[in-house]
């Protein structure tokens, strides 16, 4: 059985008030609910690690480097972000592999290094618009797939992130027999190259556009194990709603 994870990836859209927002939001999640993380930029990760401690709410980062230290002005590597007490750590982000030109083979390198200092890689895979409208969709994920995920993976480890790149912060999502298109394909070349015990231990989370009023159709997916949020893992009033519709799925 997979535990049902709802991620929630605060970007670079808050400054250390918006932490009350977790002290909220850990109470409202208990124990039993669906496992739930937040990764707020770096500059809090310490910060929310503390105010969060012994509550049932994770914390994770949004991107670490592939080397453990050297002369990489600016970057945090995946010991820092151990350090922090964060567990997880967010790679190969849409907004990286655009922004910051990161290629599969980077994310599988940033993946190792996560592994390395005892992170959780959540690792995001997506096709662009252009690319679904020429149907190259399963096309894109099984290259990302392969490149982007090492051969060391396991449920511990790693979680895939489906986030169709034309859903995000757009408010358009993919029908719900996209959904489960891509997330069985992603399922099945699992099972082809992990084996089906490790391929069933990894979760394949759902992003792009997921909001309270969604969440619970999108979460009757087989192969949807829970949610990576943008926006609406802002407030905990948008948030806990979310976390709710994947604890009763
Ligand atoms: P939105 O939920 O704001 O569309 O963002 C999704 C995302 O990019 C999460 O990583």
């Amino acid at each position: 059985m997979r535990r049902k994870l709802a991620a929630g990836n605060w970007k670079m859209n808050v400054t250390a008030g918006a932490l009350s927002e977790l002290v909220e939001l850990a109470k409202q999640v208990n124990p039993g609910d669906a496992e739930t993380l937040i990764c707020p930029p770096s500059p809090l990760l310490y910060l929310a690690c503390e105010k969060l401690r012994g509550t049932a709410i994770a914390i994770g980062a949004q991107d670490c480097h592939a080397e453990p230290s050297g002369a990489f002005t600016g970057d945090i590597s995946a010991p820092m972000v151990a350090d922090t007490g964060a567990t997880y750590v967010i790679l190969g982000h849409s907004e990286r592999r655009d922004l910051h030109a990161e290629k599969d083979a980077d994310v599988a390198a940033k993946t190792r290094a996560a592994w390395g200092a005892g992170l959780t890689a959540i690792i995001c895979i997506g096709e662009s618009g252009a690319d679904r409208e020429a149907d190259k969709t399963l096309d894109i994920i099984a290259t990302q797939l392969q490149g982007s995920v090492p051969d060391a993976a396991t449920g511990e480890n790693t979680v895939i992130a489906y986030e169709p790149i034309w859903a995000i912060g757009t408010g358009k999502t993919p029908t719900l027999d996209q959904i489960i298109e891509v997330h069985d394909f992603i399922r099945a070349r699992l099972i082809e190259r992990f084996g089906q015990q490790t391929a069933d231990a990894i979760r394949l989370l759902y992003g792009g556009s997921v909001k309270p009023d969604n969440a619970a159709e999108i979460f009757t997916a087989e192969n949807v194990d829970g949610a990576l949020v943008g926006g609406a893992s802002l407030k905990a009033a948008d948030f806990a709603p979310i976390i709710k519709a994947l604890t009763q799925a």
